[in-house]
């Protein structure tokens, strides 16, 4: 069944997801893209996809026949859109799960979640809702991710990891087994976590040290 699709932004993670798409279809005819959700209503279009709008546009569209997709890199905006869309509009969200990526049947997903090419989702790993999870990533057996993390591409988490809300891992950082990243915090590329990451607090090296924290929570 061919299903309309929007797409919640309209940068790079946008255009990113029009590729992943287009590799869907070419296997099985699955989605069409309607266009793009953004808030920038300067963005035009993106080879041949138009924007659709903001939320003037959702507000007169008729949603219902749509699924939507948020491929937004950072957990804040992420968090914000998807709560508004979800909240006031009760719009549908789906996951795209890109066709070369690997994914447990043990392992548990959400809703809102993209998973992208040559990604490894391990054995009863748990997934919550609006995860972005780049090219390259692999997540180790009964790790937990939840709602609005961002994994760009490269990343590995190790196995027994709980990596909380809104949490974001830049290319190719890692964590090591058994680590706690709590809420809203941050991993530089290329940086590899050994100990537990305090909540709001930005960490980057190898081993990584925190080099920021941030006084109120986000
Ligand atoms: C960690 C990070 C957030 C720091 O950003 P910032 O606060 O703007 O820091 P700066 O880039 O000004 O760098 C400050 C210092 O940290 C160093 N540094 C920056 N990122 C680093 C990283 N990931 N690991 C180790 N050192 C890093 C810089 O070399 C610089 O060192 P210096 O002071 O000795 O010259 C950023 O560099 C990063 O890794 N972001 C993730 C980007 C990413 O993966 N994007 C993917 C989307 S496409």
């Amino acid at each position: 069944m061919v299903e309309k699709l929007v797409i919640v932004g309209m940068r790079a993670g946008g255009v990113e997801l029009v590729e992943y798409i287009r590799h869907i279809n070419k296997i099985e005819k699955r989605w069409e893209i309607i266009g793009f959700f953004d808030e920038n209503e300067s963005l035009k279009e993106y080879d041949g996809i138009p924007l659709l709008g903001s939320w003037d546009w959702v507000k007169n569209a008729n949603i219902n026949e749509y699924k939507f997709i948020i491929s937004i890199g950072n957990p804040l905006v992420k968090k914000r859109i998807a709560t508004e869309l979800r909240e006031k509009f009760n719009v549908n969200f789906c996951n795209i799960v890109h066709p070369t990526a690997i994914v447990s049947k043990n392992a548990e997903i959400g809703e809102g979640n993209i998973i992208g090419p040559f990604s490894i989702i391990q054995p009863n790993v748990k997934l919550g809702n609006h995860i972005f999870i780049g090219p390259y990533v692999c997540i180790g057996h009964d790790s937990i991710i939840k709602d609005y993390c961002t994994l760009n591409a490269g990343s590995i988490i190790s196995g027994y990891n709980i990596i909380k809300e809104m949490c974001y891992l830049g290319t190719g950082a890692k964590t090591i087994q058994k680590i706690i990243m709590n809420e809203s915090s941050l991993l530089g590329a290329g940086s590899v976590l050994y100990t537990n990451l305090e909540a709001y607090c930005s960490a980057k090296g190898v081993p990584a040290k925190v080099f920021f924290r941030r006084n109120l929570k986000i």
